[in-house]
């Protein structure tokens, strides 16, 4: 939500009760949609921020024992584009793309799946200041993973924005529950394959950090 919608809200109790009764009522369909979805599967992997799917499928594409593989976007079209690709392919039953924001997918996941990998590939980088609080790399969503990580899961980060990439090693370096891996996060990268960002960036940093369960409560 942006600022001045915020004040709107703060002004206007009609306006909040619709914002909070619509909240409540995404939410709740989310809930319903990851109960169905998610019955058989007590491990995915996931990319938060997919756009249009091409990194997930070609992902599931190339992994066929891998655990079932979850995209989300909170850009309804992107999210449309990406499900008819992944028809296409015919990974309807290993891959879903939805609809999703990332804080609120944590919050209804349903108890018994965890996250054997996650995936965030040149995220929005938010760089003014004031709107660092909108960043994927953020105290509550590393928390939010890591409380559903099992342990041993990776979280690949990947970035064109310089600035994001040094905060963003910082957050997860400082994190109780995220060990950055040393050496070359190119070796350690578990899948190459260029997404749209990807291919428009002039360059990029990775990092690959590992869920450690004896920091924490990975799994
Ligand atoms: C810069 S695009 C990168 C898309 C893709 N990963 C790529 O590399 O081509 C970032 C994507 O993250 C999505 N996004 C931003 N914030 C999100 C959030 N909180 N939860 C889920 N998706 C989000 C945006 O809608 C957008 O599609």
């Amino acid at each position: 939500m942006r600022g001045g919608q915020r004040s709107a809200l703060v002004e206007n109790p009609v306006r909040t009760a619709n914002y909070l009764a619509e909240r409540d009522s995404r939410i709740a369909a989310l809930r319903g949609l990851l109960a169905s979805l998610l019955r058989d599967h007590e491990r995915i992997v996931l990319e938060i921020g997919c756009g249009h799917g091409h990194f997930l499928t070609a992902y599931a594409s190339a992994h066929a024992g891998a655990p079932f593989c979850a995209g989300l976007d909170i850009i309804s079209e992107r999210v449309r584009r990406a499900n008819r690709k992944c028809a296409r392919a015919g990974l309807d039953a290993r891959l879903a793309f939805i609809h999703a924001e990332a804080a609120e997918f944590l919050s209804v996941l349903p108890g018994h799946v965890r996250l054997a990998d996650v995936f965030v590939l040149f995220p929005d980088p938010w760089p003014k200041r004031r709107h660092h609080k909108h960043r994927l790399i953020r105290g509550e969503i590393l928390d939010g993973l890591a409380e559903r990580a099992a342990p041993g899961a990776r979280l690949c980060f990947r970035t064109d924005d310089r600035e994001y990439f040094t905060a963003a090693r910082a957050t997860i370096g400082g994190h109780a529950r995220w060990r950055i891996a040393g050496g070359d996060p190119a070796a350690s990268w578990p899948f190459e394959y260029a997404t749209v960002f990807q291919e428009k960036a002039a360059g990029y940093q990775s990092l690959v950090a590992v869920c450690e369960s004896s920091r924490g409560a990975c799994g």
